[in-house]
């Protein structure tokens, strides 16, 4: 099967709309595979702090995007376990740090470019379902569904705060609100691939709804 032939269903959107939990949970329900875009940005930022790469080393952060290893395994918990050139970095991957660090190194155009066949590739049968900021708009700009799900700043921190909370990870609501905002600032206000929804792109507002309305919405715009 030509890989143009692949479905491939597209949800982007800000951090904390839910979309990775949400992505994952359709891809479960259709049986497709799953990529998560922004893991990838998120190992090379950890990956160029393990070797002490400057993140203002364009050149050095290129290399260590073609370079690094990423390969996901599925766990038990439902969120799969990332190994980083075959070492377990989930949670080092799930830190505020490291989501920092991907958004400062995602600005680079050169990395965005170095991730791109990488992401790609990610599209074989029976079916994917990507989740990122420019999955729609850059990645797979033929894709077949494109979903952009959306949520209030406040909620957003709120989900994260339980999530991060839950895990023993110390955190305040408000300096929560405030990375949130700020990386929205950022994300929508670069250069290359901003943050923004695709003109096909099926617009979900989140805040207020649980997991399983937003994923039977996503499910039937598939299967209808
Ligand atoms: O979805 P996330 O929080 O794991 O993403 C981490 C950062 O990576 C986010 O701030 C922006 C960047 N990113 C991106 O620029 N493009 C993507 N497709 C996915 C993530």
């Amino acid at each position: 099967m030509p890989e143009s032939a692949v479905p491939v269903l597209t949800i982007d959107g800000p951090s904390g709309s839910g979309k990775g939990t949400i992505s994952r949970a359709v891809a479960g329900e259709l049986g497709w595979h799953y990529l998560d875009s922004g893991a990838l940005y998120r190992a090379v930022g950890v990956a160029a702090g393990w070797s002490d790469i400057d993140l203002a080393d364009p050149a050095a952060l290129v290399r260590c995007a073609f370079d690094v290893e990423v390969a996901f395994r599925d766990a038990p918990s439902g969120e799969p376990r990332v190994l980083i050139n075959g070492v377990d970095a989930t949670d080092e991957l799930r830190t505020e740090t490291a989501g920092a660090a991907a958004s400062a190194i995602a600005a680079i155009p050169e990395v965005r470019a170095a991730l791109k066949d990488r992401q790609r590739a990610f599209r074989q049968p029976p079916g994917l379902v990507a989740d990122g900021r420019d999955m729609g708009t850059v990645i797979f700009p033929d894709a077949d569904w494109k979903v952009f799900l959306t949520a209030s700043a406040e909620e957003r921190a709120e989900r994260r705060y339980k999530q991060l909370s839950g895990k023993g990870v110390s955190v305040t609501l408000s300096g929560l609100l405030r990375e949130i905002l700020a990386r929205d600032a950022r994300d929508a206000s670069r250069a290359v691939a901003p943050l923004r929804p695709a003109e096909d792109a099926v617009r979900i507002d989140t805040t207020g709804l649980g997991i399983d309305e937003v994923v039977a919405r996503v499910l039937a715009l598939v299967r209808d």
